[in-house]
C-alpha cells in the first residue's frame, strides 16, 4: 500500500508567449475558460483528489496567482453589501484553508524538471502530485483522482496518459511501455518530445504525476535535456531502475489550453456543460456556422 499524497506542486512559471498580447502583462495560467481562471480548475482538481497542500513554483510577474487564493477584502464587503451571496460563496468556496497555499519562485526558467525541484524542500521525503494547468482536464472521477486509485496499488512514479497521432509524439513526454492491460501501462521509460521515427509507443504524458521522491536525486544534478532543458521526463526515466513506473490511461476529456484553438474548445465545452448558458451557446455556435 503505497502512502498518501498528499502535497501537489503547480509549475506556473512559464511565460505564456504563445497567448501574447493578452499574456505580456497577466500571467497564462490566469486565462479563463468560461469565468474561472485555469489555475484554479487545476487546484480544485488537485483539492477532489484529497490534496491538501498547494505550492505555486511562480516566477516574476506571477503574485496574481498566490493572490487568487487570497481574500479579496473590498471585493468581499462590497459583494455582501449589495446582497450578491451567491458570487460571495463562490470566491470563499475557492480559497483553501489557511497554511494550506505556498510558492517558491523559480528564478531562472530551466526546464520542467527543474520548477518541481525548487519544490523540493517543501516536499520532504513523501510521495507528491504534479499538476501542469495548461492542461485542463474535464472528467468524473477528476484526473488526478484517476492516477491516485492506480498509485495506492502499485505506487512509484506515475502520469496520466493518452494516445496521440504519431505525428504529434514530438509535443509530449512519451512512454516506453514494457506492458499495457488497456488502462494501465507498465512502463521502462519515458522519452520527452521522440520524433515519430524514435518514439517508442504513442502513449502521452498529458501534465498530472504522481512522483516519489527519489526522482529528486536525478534533478539535483541538474542535468539538462531535449531542449537543453532540466527535463521531468528524464529524471522519471532515470528512477526506473529502483520504482515501477506506470502510464494511466484518462478517462474523459482532455484540453490543452497551451494552445489557442484547444484554449477556445475548452470554453465551448465548459460552457455547454453549464445549464444557465448552454442554449445560448448552442444558438450561437449554430449561427456561426450558418
Ligand atoms: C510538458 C512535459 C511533457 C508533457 C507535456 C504535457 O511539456 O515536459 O512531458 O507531455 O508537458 O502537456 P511542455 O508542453 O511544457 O513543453
Amino acid at each position: 500500500m503505497a502512502r498518501r499524497v498528499r502535497k501537489a506542486i503547480f509549475p506556473v512559471a512559464g511565460l505564456g508567449t504563445r497567448f501574447l498580447p493578452a499574456t505580456k502583462v497577466m500571467a497564462k495560467e490566469m486565462l479563463p475558460v468560461v469565468d474561472k481562471p485555469l489555475i484554479q480548475y487545476a487546484v480544485e482538481e488537485a483539492a477532489a483528489a484529497g490534496i491538501e497542500y498547494f505550492v505555486f513554483v511562480t516566477g516574476r510577474g506571477k503574485s496574481v496567482l498566490v493572490d487568487h487564493f487570497d481574500h479579496a477584502p473590498e471585493l468581499e464587503e462590497l459583494l455582501g453589501s449589495r446582497g450578491k451571496e451567491q458570487e460571495l460563496e463562490s470566491l470563499l468556496d475557492a480559497m483553501p484553508d489557511p497554511g494550506k497555499v505556498f510558492s517558491v519562485r523559480q528564478q531562472v526558467p530551466l526546464g520542467l524538471g527543474h520548477a518541481v525541484w525548487c519544490a523540493r524542500e517543501f516536499i520532504g521525503d513523501e510521495p507528491f502530485a504534479v499538476l501542469l494547468p495548461d492542461e485542463l482536464l474535464m472528467s468524473t472521477p477528476p484526473g488526478l483522482k484517476q492516477l491516485l486509485d492506480v498509485h495506492a496499488d502499485v505506487g512509484g512514479n506515475l502520469v496520466a496518459v493518452t494516445e496521440v497521432p504519431a505525428e504529434h509524439t514530438n509535443r509530449y513526454g512519451i512512454l516506453d511501455v514494457e506492458s499495457d492491460d488497456g488502462r494501465v501501462a507498465k512502463a521502462r521509460g519515458m522519452v520527452e518530445k521522440p520524433n515519430p521515427e524514435d518514439a517508442p509507443s504513442l502513449l502521452a504524458n498529458i501534465g498530472r504525476y504522481i512522483l516519489d521522491p527519489a526522482v529528486f536525486t536525478y534533478l539535483d544534478k541538474q542535468l539538462t535535456g531535449a531542449g537543453g532543458e532540466i527535463q521531468l521526463t528524464d529524471a522519471i526515466d532515470a528512477t526506473t531502475d529502483t520504482l515501477p513506473f506506470h502510464g494511466v490511461r484518462f478517462e474523459g476529456e482532455r484540453f490543452d489550453c497551451g494552445d489557442k484553438v484547444g484554449f477556445l474548445t475548452a470554453n465551448i465545452a465548459f460552457a455547454l456543460k453549464r445549464p444557465e448558458m448552454a442554449d445560448r451557446v448552442r444558438t450561437a455556435i449554430t449561427q456561426l456556422l450558418a
